[in-house]
């Protein structure tokens, strides 16, 4: 191929420096900034982890107030988009809803246009961060028919969100601080993870200097697919078809064979146990406090247990990925499982911003342009129509 590297997938081509987020895959390392992801998530909330991964430093306290006022004063989204919601069909898929929701969201703001300039981008940061759990929130009450609730300032950041779901149902509603803090964490397990398939499209479609709000719609139909956010409801779809404990073998057989794969298992970058997947692990109990367990819960720990003892497995160095157990709790917490990538969305928005961020203020970027291998026709002649 001359002097061209071919790399499908990417899997060997560095296209950007970064110093937002560190994975060692081999040793099962993930760190923010440089803190590590268990620090994180037991200290920190989803907001300040941000806040960090956005501008590369803890807040202050002085900081950290006016950065969650800030976010929390731009969660109202204009009547129009709620109106244009209204218009989709009763059992559009959430996630579409909100791959939409952001590219309508820049005709609201054009200036956004303008990402040279460090106050517009950060006044679509906060547009962003803001208003992404009202559409979300919005989405999911067009589809079980329900009014919207309206966002309320005065709530942290999740509890707002779990608030204008409402997905209990309940009057009046009560947010469980246990099931707030709970997904507060989950989000912060998913806020940035370098170059992974979204990311590079958010970057990819900011190089060529696209508004944010385009960009991360982009992301977020990425983010869509099965083999990334979309694996969490895939596990939850694989673990009801299991059924039962006592199936788990025959299933494990069926995947070695090659007719499927399993899902929430295997990482691209991770050869080892996702560390993410180990604190969600934990998460699931204090949530099963609240809920009651789940008989998936059962059906993927042996499924977990039949794998790592497995020699396919263990060649191939597949190990549980964060998805695993995320779509077992989202199921707990009573989600409907076509919410699951949108809460992924949700979690992942600081670190599409951030990339964004460090994207358009890289001097040494350019526009994403990858080469290809031709392998097509050599020059022919057109043949008229009558004649073929
Ligand atoms: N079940 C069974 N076999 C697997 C699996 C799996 N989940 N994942 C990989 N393999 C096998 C694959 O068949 C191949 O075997 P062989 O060498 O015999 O052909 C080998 O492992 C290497 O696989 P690969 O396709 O080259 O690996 P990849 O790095 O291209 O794919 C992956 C990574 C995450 C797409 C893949 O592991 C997968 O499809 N997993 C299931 C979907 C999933 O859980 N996705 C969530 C990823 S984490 C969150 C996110 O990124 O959104």
């Amino acid at each position: 191929f001359g002097l061209m590297t071919y790399d499908p997938g990417y899997a060997n081509t560095a296209s950007c420096k970064s110093t937002i987020t560190y994975i060692d895959g081999e040793k099962g390392i993930l760190r923010y900034r440089g803190y590590p992801i268990e620090q994180l998530a037991e200290k920190s909330t989803f907001l300040e982890v941000a806040y960090l991964l956005i501008y590369g430093e803890l807040p202050t306290k002085e900081q950290y107030e006016k950065w969650v006022y800030d976010v929390l004063h731009h969660t109202f989204v204009h009547q129009n988009l709620a109106r244009m919601l209204e218009a989709f069909r009763y059992d559009a898929h959430p996630m579409s809803m909100l791959i939409s929701a952001l590219s309508i969201l820049s005709t609201f703001h054009p200036e956004a246009r303008n990402v040279d300039d460090p106050a517009v981008r950060n006044k679509q940061i906060l547009r962003i961060l803001g208003k992404l759990p009202t559409v979300a929130a919005f989405a999911y009450r067009h589809r079980i028919g329900r009014p919207y609730n309206y966002p309320r300032s005065e709530l942290d950041y999740t509890t707002n969100f779990l608030y204008m779901l409402d997905y209990m149902n309940q009057t009046p509603y009560e947010v469980n601080p246990v099931l707030a803090k709970a997904l507060d964490v989950l989000f912060i397990l998913h806020a940035d993870h370098e170059q992974n398939c979204s990311t590079s499209v958010m970057r990819s479609i900011g190089s060529a200097k696209a508004d944010p709000y385009s960009a991360m719609s982009g992301a977020a139909a990425a983010l869509f697919g099965p083999l990334h956010g979309g694996a969490n409801e895939a596990v939850v779809r694989m673990l009801t078809e299991i059924g039962d404990v006592k199936n788990v073998p025959s299933y494990i057989e069926r995947v070695k064979k090659g007719e499927f794969r399993l899902m929430g298992f295997g990482h691209r970058v991770y050869k080892n146990y996702d560390p993410r997947a180990r604190i969600i692990k934990k998460i699931a109990y204090d949530v099963f406090e609240v809920t009651g367990t789940d008989p998936l819960l059962d059906i993927a720990l042996k499924l977990e247990e039949v794998a790592l003892n497995d020699e396919y497995f263990i060649s191939r160095k597949l190990y549980p990925n964060v998805d695993f157990y995320s779509g077992i709790i989202y199921k707990a917490m009573r989600f409907p499982t076509d919410m699951f990538t949108v809460l992924f969305a949700l979690g992942r928005a600081p670190g599409w911003l951030a990339q964004w961020v460090e994207l358009v203020t890289d001097p040494e970027q350019r526009i994403a342009r990858p080469r290809q291998v031709y392998l097509g026709e050599e020059a022919r002649d057109y043949v008229p129509l009558d004649q073929r």
